[in-house]
């Protein structure tokens, strides 16, 4: 069946973002506006801040996201948006945005939940699926393993019970003066470093366990700093001095723990697939650490290209195409939710 090109909106944290996408997954145009500097001074994501830039760049966001696929609004086949989850007063931006849009074009609109997308953009590149599959999504806001039985059909089957990876990296990067987002001055600070320096214990949880725990961690990071109880004024180590290694053991830490949860989902599920999504999907020694882990269990592991990890509208444009095609669509009164 075709289906003429979505246009997707994303809005649900610090990055504001339009993608066109149209038969077989093509990716038309993409154009993500990135508040990092705006939050950069902050360590983390202000609300506030996020909201008022999403209002600025919206526009300008999706008018070069057409002007780069050279198309127009009666080129279109729908609009998809990220409702849910996300920062309300971000989500509602994008939301209210795309519902303007379907209005004045009188073109279908269908809400699109952001976890399940980051999966999506793990399926984009594959020319066959072949559900069920394992997905993880890794990012600044989640760390979650989902068995996938279809695009729109994902159920939980562990998650974690205090930070997200992508937090835990943004933690410790700050604690080492390294600036945000933290995973990719972490992976770059750490890539000359010895992963083995620091024997830092995987937080694995119970034998059977599919949640995650990475606050331990950041702990073990700051005692490894400051001493134990982590109150030592001078610092307990120089962190300059062995800052490559101390950053590849954190990397690695949680690289190898993200690896064995996954062989442990494919274990006990039976599947052996996983897809792998999330701006932490990015990380080159996560990748490295997922295929040998990979090879030496007996699955395969498909992560997301690394330009549709960070948050991305392509991944929702795609998503809500499929959706389109399955006959799904919302009306305007649409609605956003924070978690869910
Ligand atoms: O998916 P995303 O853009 O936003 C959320 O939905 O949270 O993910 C952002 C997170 C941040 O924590 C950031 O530090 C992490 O992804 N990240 C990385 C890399 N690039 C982004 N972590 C490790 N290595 C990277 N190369
Ligand atoms: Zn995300």
């Amino acid at each position: 069946m075709s289906f003429a090109p979505v246009l997707g909106l994303e809005s649900s944290c610090d990055e504001t973002a339009a993608a066109l996408v149209g038969a077989d997954n093509k990716v038309l145009s993409s154009v993500v506006h990135s508040q990092i500097d705006q939050h950069a001074a902050w360590g983390g994501v202000v609300p506030e801040i996020a909201g008022r830039s999403h209002l600025r760049s919206i526009r300008p966001v999706v008018e070069q996201a057409l002007e780069h696929a050279g198309l127009t609004a009666k080129d279109l086949g729908g609009i998809a948006v990220t409702n849910r989850p996300g920062l309300l007063g971000s989500l509602l931006i994008g939301t209210t945005a795309a519902k303007a849009l379907a209005y004045a074009w009188n073109l279908p609109l269908v809400g699109v939940h952001h976890i399940e997308a980051h999966s999506y953009a793990a399926l984009m590149p594959l020319a066959a699926p072949h559900f069920p599959y394992i997905t993880l999504i890794v990012s600044g806001g989640h760390t979650s393993l989902y068995r996938t039985d279809s695009p729109l059909q994902m159920k939980l089957l562990g998650s974690t019970l205090d930070d997200a990876a992508g937090e835990a990296l943004d933690k410790a990067a700050k604690m080492l003066g390294l600036g945000y987002p933290g995973g990719p001055a972490i992976q770059q600070a750490g890539a000359s470093g010895n992963p083995q320096a620091f024997p830092f214990r995987l937080p694995l949880l119970a034998a059977d366990s599919l949640d995650f725990s990475f606050s331990g961690l950041k702990t073990a990071l700051l005692y490894t700093i400051k001493g134990p109880g982590g109150t030592t004024a001078d610092p307990w180590i120089v962190p300059h001095d062995c800052l490559p290694d101390l950053c590849a053991s954190f990397e690695s830490t949680i690289a190898r723990t993200l690896a064995r949860k996954c062989r442990r989902a494919c274990e006990q599920t039976g599947i052996p697939r996983v897809l792998i999504g999330g701006g932490v999907a990015c990380n080159l020694r996560l990748r490295q650490v997922m295929a040998e882990e990979a090879n030496k269990a007996g699955f395969q592991a498909h992560f997301a290209p690394a330009e549709y990890c960070t948050d991305n509208a392509v991944m929702i444009a795609g998503l809500g195409r499929a959706m389109f095609l399955h006959g799904q669509s919302d009306d305007l009164n649409l609605d956003v939710a924070a978690s869910g």
